[in-house]
């Protein structure tokens, strides 16, 4: 087997899973205005639904992303030499954008070892089953990203280049956006590495094209959610009562998801032995999706321990991978 299961994955048990699931619902719905997290998209359907937006036609990020890859593989790696090299990435992804990198680093004689990290042993057996036919090491880690990356620091004795590509780091608030960099930065050492996928600020109409497909495949995505309650929290929502609004603000500088109660309705659910009122155009928040300045990947950067070397754009200047250093005395 070329993954471990970290202890606290085995030892999590569904039951408090299910439990901080039903109390975020509980928090989010009894707020002034409702909310829900967007962690909560990502159940088996959420995630073959996300790889479908992936593919859409409108939703430009993995496109750009995969642009950018392509045409800079040889300088990213140029920042890499023949030392032992263990490339750790947040996220299972499908393996696609990360094996332009990973085959450009073997052709360019770095020793590497590629370590996927993800919540789902799915995933994980997934990555590791494509890849095991290549000529570099795959050894993937099912585990929370914290905890995975700590273990990696333990017991890999390579350099790490951490991959956290997609603007994953988009859905979080700026202040879990720097909690989350000041901990990475703590588990690493110093000169290790971080390539990181950020969506840039852009024409709005763009921007409410890919999270508004002509498919319906995001208002899916997003609906998802009501099922998930209705499947695990014995909910009775019903999902055409309800309708997916995608928009921009300018303020914030992030895409906003939200549904709508298309009616006045009461949903029951079961679990938390409570009923939920929507007024007929209520709204729930359940996404953020922020979008960056140039200055703002620099402040970041700046902020929690590290420094730019180099930022890969794609032609249209629509998404930046950025490549940062560990600063540490
Ligand atoms: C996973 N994440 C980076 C996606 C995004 O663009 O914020 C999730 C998504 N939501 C709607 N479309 C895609």
């Amino acid at each position: 087997m070329n993954y471990k299961v970290l202890d606290s994955i085995k030892n999590s048990d569904e039951d408090a899973l299910k439990e901080q699931f039903s109390q975020d619902v509980l928090t989010g719905f009894t707020s002034e205005k409702k909310y829900l997290s967007s962690k909560y998209f990502y159940d088996d359907k959420g995630s073959e639904l996300f790889v479908k937006i992936t593919d859409l036609e409108e939703y430009y990020p993995t496109k750009a992303e995969e642009e950018i890859l392509e045409n800079n593989k040889q300088k990213i790696v140029s920042h890499f030499n023949t030392q032992k090299l263990n490339v750790v990435e947040l996220g299972a992804g499908d393996g696609h954008k990360t094996k332009l990198l990973l085959d450009e680093l073997f052709n360019n004689d770095v020793p590497l070892e590629y370590n996927p990290i993800d919540i789902s042993e799915d995933a994980i057996k997934g990555v590791c089953e494509k890849l095991n036919k290549d000529d570099f090491e795959t050894f993937g880690i099912v585990g929370e990203y914290i905890p995975a990356l700590k273990w990696a620091n333990k017991n890999k004795e390579g350099k790490k280049l951490v991959l956290f590509l997609g603007s994953n780091i988009g859905n979080f608030s700026l202040h879990d956006s720097l909690v989350f960099l000041r901990t990475i930065w703590k588990n690493l050492s110093k000169d290790d590495h971080i390539l990181i996928g950020f969506d840039m600020k852009k024409d709005i109409n763009l921007l409410i094209n890919a999270y508004n497909d002509d498919k319906g495949v995001t208002s899916e995505f997003n609906l998802n959610v009501l099922n998930r309650m209705n499947n695990e929290l014995g909910a009775n929502f019903v999902i055409g009562s309800f309708q997916h609004f995608g928009t921009y603000n300018p303020n914030i500088g992030a895409m906003e998801s939200y549904l709508i109660s298309t009616k006045s309705q009461t949903v029951r659910v079961d679990y938390l032995e409570k009923n939920f009122h929507f007024d007929e155009f209520e709204a729930i928040h359940l996404e953020y999706s922020f979008k960056y300045l140039q200055k703002d990947i620099e402040y970041l950067a700046k902020e929690t321990g590290f420094e730019i070397v180099e930022n890969f754009s794609d032609k249209k200047g629509h998404f930046v991978d950025s490549l940062w250093r560990v600063i540490k005395e």
